[in-house]
């Protein structure tokens, strides 16, 4: 029997939890030819929502490019991967090849059809003759037109997900924003999603001096409730023979920080180690036995990361972790923990956040891996 809960990858449908009102919202916006910004810290649910937005989209007629623009290690490979991902939505190759060519005819693409690892092929597009920056720059606009040109050949709508979207910076900073934002603009037939994990950077960019100011409806992702996920978590245990004890669900939604990815990834140890066991039931002590096992597989790689803290970012993060996250600028509790000047508390929070390892959680700040969190509250001191 597989197991029914599922982390690290985009969930399936049979493991996707709640999200009903965010998926009505974005398929709409999607279809009516949006452009919509989805942002929510890391491992939310951003691309596990924008693949269940591009099904539904797809069902209704549409056409669907999914890019996830991080992977790419240049502005120019970016490009490609775009002009690929757009190409692939075509699936008759000679009708694509034949547009590609009168869309960006200019700068000479390179075509050329590849077998892909799994064993479709796929077309695979190059621009040899792009070296120079301000050639890239050039290249941009026609890249950024293609889906609209898709829409127009095939006379569907098309929508086009580019995820991971805080990434796009690190290319050319604004002339990159810039240009796609203008290209965007004018493509009526075509509905984007732009998802961020790093909110702040995802925000910066709507602000009023940059290009994708007042571009579109910005959906702020949010965890989902517990109660959903407890009760889901239950049913689950249920559906495959192992019977939860009363508050299984919420004891692991709450251990794992409500956080998604964390969530599912705690019942699914449960439930391996479980299974391992031929148990019929499982309660706290099993959770509490599967959490041991997993701190201990993960000591390496959290003794690292401590590692590689100054002293007073440890002193401020054992503090965060034993006050759950409150008033650590208080005089009462810099002084229990000796943690020095405000200021300086101030600092070491700042560092946290920027390495990822801490995170806001409304009033107060949260260990973003809360098998982390766990691991600093026993085996520090
Ligand atoms: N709607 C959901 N129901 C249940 N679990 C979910 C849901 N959304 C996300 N998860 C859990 O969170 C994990 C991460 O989801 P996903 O990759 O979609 O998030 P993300 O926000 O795109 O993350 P990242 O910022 O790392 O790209 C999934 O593998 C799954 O375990
Ligand atoms: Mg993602």
């Amino acid at each position: 029997m597989e197991n029914p809960f599922v982390y690290g990858e985009v969930v399936p449908q049979s493991a996707f939890v709640d999200r009903h009102d965010e998926l009505k919202r974005l398929a709409a916006d999607l279809l009516a030819g949006q452009k919509v910004f989805l942002i929510s810290p890391r491992r939310y649910g951003k691309s596990s929502l924008i693949r269940r937005a591009l099904a539904n989209a797809e069902r209704a007629g549409c056409l669907t490019v999914e890019v996830t623009v991080s992977s790419y290690s240049s502005y120019l490979a970016f490009l490609e991967g775009y002009a690929k991902a757009v190409l692939a939505a075509e699936t008759r190759v000679s009708r694509a090849l034949s547009w590609l060519r009168d869309a960006i005819g200019a700068t000479r693409p390179e075509v050329r059809l590849e077998t892909e690892p799994g064993g479709a092929s796929a077309v695979a597009v190059a621009f040899p003759a792009v070296r120079s920056a301000r050639d890239v720059s050039r290249l941009a606009p026609e890249i950024f037109a293609l889906p609209a040109r898709l829409a127009e050949a095939r006379g569907r709508r098309v929508v086009v997900a580019l995820d991971e979207f805080q990434a796009i910076g690190g290319f050319n900073g604004g002339s990159v924003e810039e240009a796609l934002r203008a290209a965007v603009q004018n493509q009526r037939q075509v509905g984007y999603v732009f998802a961020g994990s790093e909110p702040s950077l995802m925000e910066a960019m709507l602000g009023p001096k940059r290009p994708f100011y007042k571009a579109g409806p910005v959906m702020r992702l949010e965890k989902i409730p517990a109660d959903l996920f407890a009760s889901f978590i239950e049913q689950r245990f249920l559906k495959t023979g192992m019977k939860p004890e009363p508050g299984m669900g919420h004891a692991v939604v709450d251990l794992a920080g409500q956080l998604p990815y964390d969530v599912q990834r705690l019942a699914h140890e449960v439930w391996d180690d479980g299974r391992a066991e031929g148990r019929r039931r499982v309660g706290l002590d099993q959770l509490h036995q599967t959490l041991h096992r997993l701190l201990a597989e993960h000591a390496v790689f959290f003794e690292a990361a401590w590692q590689r803290l100054t002293l007073g970012q440890r002193g401020v993060l054992r503090a965060l972790v034993l006050e759950e996250g409150r008033s650590l600028l208080s005089a009462d509790v810099r002084s229990r923990y000796r943690l020095g000047g405000a200021s300086s508390v101030q600092a070491a929070l700042g560092a946290l956040q920027k390495h990822d390892v801490v995170t806001r959680d409304q009033d107060r700040y949260v260990v973003v891996d809360s098998l982390m969190r766990e691991w600093i509250a026993r085996r520090t001191f």
